[in-house]
Parts: C-alpha cells; structure tokens; sequence
C-alpha cells in the first residue's frame, strides 16, 4: 500500500521515517511515550462519563486502552471548599475563641466534592492496569491549584489541567489571557511531583507561540483541542441552553494540522483530541506527530469496548503500510518531514478554493 503523502502525491520530504517495507509480518508495537509515561497503546480514553464510572474503566482496561483520563474537578467547585477550608482553618484557631465549641464539620462533611474525586483516583488505580490521569478544570491561580498535591498523593500518574475559557470580557487582551494561563500552569507544575499536562482551545492568536511558552513553563504535554460547546436558542421558549453533540470524524482535521505544526519543535509531548473515531483516525494525528490520540464521543457512541476496535484496525493499517511501530510513524508526516509544509499552514488556500470552484461549475 503506498501513503498518499499529499494531493499530489509527492515524496516525503527529507527526515521522514520510512516504513520498515512494503508489508510487515510480524508483531507491530503500539507502545508509546505520553508525559514520560510509558503506555501499551496510543490510545487514550479522555475525560467523559464513562472515564468516572468504575465497570467501564475496567472495560477500557480490558480492550487495551494505553491510558485514562478521569472526568473534570472544576475550579468552581473546588474554590467554593477552598474558602469554607480558609474559614475552617482559623475557626478555632484563637480569632474566634467562643465558637470552637460549636459544631466543626470533618474535612469529609465540607469536602465531598474533593474526597469523592480523590476516592476514584484510588479505586481508578486499583482497578486498573494503565496509568491514571486526573483532570482539574480551571482558569485562575486560585486556591484550588493547592489540590493538585493531593491527587497525587491519591496515586494520580499525572494531572490534565483544562483552562477552558472563552474570552468574553471585551476589557481583557488576548496577551493578558495568555499571561494568566502561563501563570495557572506555573502555579499547578510547582505545586505537582507528577506531570502535568495542558489541554486547551484553539482560539489563540499565535498558538504555536503560546504552546511553546507552555512547554517552557513546565507543562510536560499539550492536548490540542478542547471542544467548546456552543450554546443554542430555543425559539419556543426564547431561552438559551447548552447544546452537546458528539463529534464526528470531520472534526479531525483542527487537532491535526497542529499535532503536525509543533511536533518536534516544543519540549512537551501532543496529545490529538476531538474527532479521532476509526483506527485511521488514530493512525492521522500518530504521522502527524502526536504522541497519542485520545477519544470519548466514539467511545461513548459504541461502548468502551471500541477501543479495541479502534487498536485492530490501527494494528492492520499499520501492517499493510509497512510500520513496525508507533514511535516510526510518529510525525512520520509532520511539517517537518513533508515535502511541502505550507500544505499545513495555508492548506494551497487559493488552489483549494479553485479546485472546489471547477468542480461545482461542470
Ligand atoms: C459528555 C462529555 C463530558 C465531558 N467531560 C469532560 C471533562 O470533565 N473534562 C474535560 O477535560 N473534557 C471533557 N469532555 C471533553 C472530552 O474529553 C473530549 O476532549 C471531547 O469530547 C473531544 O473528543 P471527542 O471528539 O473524542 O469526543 C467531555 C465530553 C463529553 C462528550
């Protein structure tokens, strides 16, 4: 099988990994480096329902799955207990002598949102063959960063941060934005002994900058992209609500181009989110460059046991094209190694639109 390297077919550019042969025969290799983590496969469940639910994480265990990320603690839950634990910690402590007799909740009463999270972390761990990726869900350097020490007390392998934010607020620049995202990351890295990860949204004015900066302020990995729900309006109620639809393979296309952009040109490991559905998918974001793909609506769509689907039919591809393991066609087609990187950048705009034009003339 050959490799459509580019509309026109043209060679791989210089640097590029050549399959092992025409064919190969015998075991292919699926295992990868994430975080600096050693995984079985390239394929990551990401944070969603099922990654918080005990039986499937067992069943994405058994179908091979090479990590999980565990659904979301989010800063505002976590700021709320933060300031009853401020409250708490000088209830007491001399300020208020004549309340101390009163009623002092346990850390367990006040905390149950953190208690909770920390208790699957365990049993995730416990439960579980594959590293254990837990999730915190924030913008600011809060209080709540302070929880990053206690997941992995928990046994956490890393920690996902997620800084999902729209920039609504008119009087905040995009740099201001950035400063404080740099600034989230450093607080969490420092306050961490395990690796900690940045998945992010794509609405960036110059990203491939901004994940540079990211890599140089200590995240150990970038997970390109957050998929920002858009909210919708009922013309019957004239009310706005949230609007989820899962993704489909179409959505591919925004985590690759990046994967291929920063692959060999930040110190941090990619990780491909959004669109990643078939064994092909997988195989895309791997020759672009990232390190592992991750997936939930095709996970939540088929069950966690399309993980092993997924694998097989990246494990075939694999074997008709010719590679022997991950890490050979890992950004075996990045910008770096094609023969016509622009493809990434302006896509051959003017031809793309050409093309489409003389078609629909006919
Ligand atoms: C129902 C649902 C819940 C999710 N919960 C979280 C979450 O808690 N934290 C998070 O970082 N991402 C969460 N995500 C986003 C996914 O982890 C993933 O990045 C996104 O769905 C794109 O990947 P996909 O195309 O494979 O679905 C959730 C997605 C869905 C559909």
């Amino acid at each position: 099988m050959t490799i459509d390297w580019n509309e026109e077919g043209a060679p791989p550019g210089p640097g590029h990994v050549v399959p092992s042969g025409p064919e190969f025969e015998g075991e292919v290799d699926l295992t990868t480096d994430y975080l600096g983590l050693e995984l079985r496969s390239p394929l990551v469940a990401s944070a969603g329902p099922f990654t918080g639910d005990l039986p499937s994480l067992r069943a994405l265990d058994a179908a091979g799955i090479g990590a999980v990320v565990l659904p979301s603690l989010f800063e505002e839950q976590l700021e709320h207990e933060s300031t009853q634990f401020e409250a708490l910690s000088q209830y007491g402590s001399g300020a208020n002598p004549e309340a101390v007799t009163g009623y002092v909740p346990t850390l367990d009463d006040y905390n149950n949102g953190v208690s909770r999270y920390l208790a699957l972390v365990r049993e995730a761990k416990k439960l579980t063959s594959v590293p254990v990726i837990a999730s915190l869900n924030g913008v600011t350097t809060g209080g709540w960063t302070r929880y990053a020490r206690l997941l992995s007390e928990a046994g956490a392998d890393a920690i996902e941060l997620n800084v999902y934010r729209v920039a609504a607020d008119l009087d905040v620049s995009g740099r201001q934005i950035e400063l404080e995202t740099l600034a989230l990351v450093e607080a969490v890295v420092g306050a961490s002994s395990i690796p900690v990860s940045v998945k992010l949204g794509p609405y960036y004015s110059a990203f491939g900058n901004l994940a540079r900066q990211l890599a140089d302020a200590g995240a150990a990995g970038l997970v390109l992209f957050n998929r920002f729900y858009q909210p919708d309006i009922n013309l019957e109620s004239l009310s706005v609500g949230p609007h989820l639809v899962l993704s489909t393979s179409d959505e591919l296309r925004l985590p690759l181009r990046w994967c291929a952009i920063l692959h060999g040109r930040i110190g941090a490991s990619i990780a491909a989110t959004t669109g990643i559905h078939t064994g092909k998918d997988l195989a895309k974001v791997l020759l672009a460059g990232a390190n592992v793909g991750m997936s939930t609506s095709a996970l939540l769509r088929h069950g966690p046991d399309h993980t092993a689907t997924i694998l097989d039919e990246l494990e075939a591809w694999m074997k008709d094209t010719g590679y022997a393991s991950v890490e050979e066609m890992t950004g075996a087609v990045s910008q770096r190694t094609v023969r016509e990187p622009a493809q990434f950048e302006r896509a051959n705009y003017l031809d793309t639109l050409t093309r489409y034009a003389s078609t629909f003339l006919q």
